[in-house]
């Protein structure tokens, strides 16, 4: 790529290679919940939405889709291991089928902190599906549905972010460490 922004050192997944796994994952998922009369896939705030959505659009089951959003990094690239609870979902999730929908997970602390907070809530069911998971040591959540592993490097686009920029770009990318070191 000739065009790539100077912060980044290499593109490490395309538009393409994203979509075709999206759809894999998809397929399963229609798979596992093709007697479900609904499925509530919840997407973590704000890195998760462009997988939701694109998800969301590939799922051909019915499906319902709502945001919980959660802080645990402020804006540097290091977890301080609290997280909290920023925005809450708008419907009880109560007897229901739900998917917690993640970009990453990185130390795994805000899907096991979510995964944890809304068992509580007593729903039908409880999976979790992350686009991308880092190869580093993280907490024992279970992951259901995984797209992709990925170096333990700070990545960029496709909805994650780095202090909110480089966020909507098509592809993932890793930064430099020189501009999150
Ligand atoms: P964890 O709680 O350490 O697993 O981190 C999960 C959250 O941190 C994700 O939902 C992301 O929003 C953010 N995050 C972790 N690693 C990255 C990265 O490499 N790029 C962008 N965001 C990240
Ligand atoms: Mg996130």
């Amino acid at each position: 790529m000739t065009d790539l922004h100077p912060d980044l050192a290499r593109v490490l997944l395309s538009p393409d290679v994203i979509q075709s796994r999206i759809k894999e994952i998809a397929r399963q998922i229609e798979g596992d919940y093709a007697d479900a009369e609904c499925v509530v896939l919840i997407g973590i705030l704000k890195g998760a939405f462009i997988f939701l959505s694109d998800l969301s659009r590939e799922l051909k089951i019915p499906h319902t889709v709502d945001f919980i959003s959660v802080s645990s990094y402020g804006d540097s690239a290091v977890s301080n291991g609290a997280v909290r609870l920023i925005l809450d979902l708008r419907k009880p999730i109560k007897n229901e089928h739900v998917i917690i929908v993640e970009d990453i997970v990185d130390t795994g602390n805000t899907l096991e902190y979510l995964y944890r907070t809304l068992k509580w809530r007593n729903p039908a069911s409880l999976r979790t599906c992350t686009l991308f998971q880092k190869e580093r040591e993280s907490k024992d959540v279970p992951v259901d549905y995984l797209g992709f592993e990925l170096p333990d490097v700070w990545v960029v686009g496709y909805g994650l972010d780095y202090a909110d920029t480089h966020r909507t770009l098509p592809y993932v990318a890793e930064l430099k460490a020189e501009v999150y070191g």
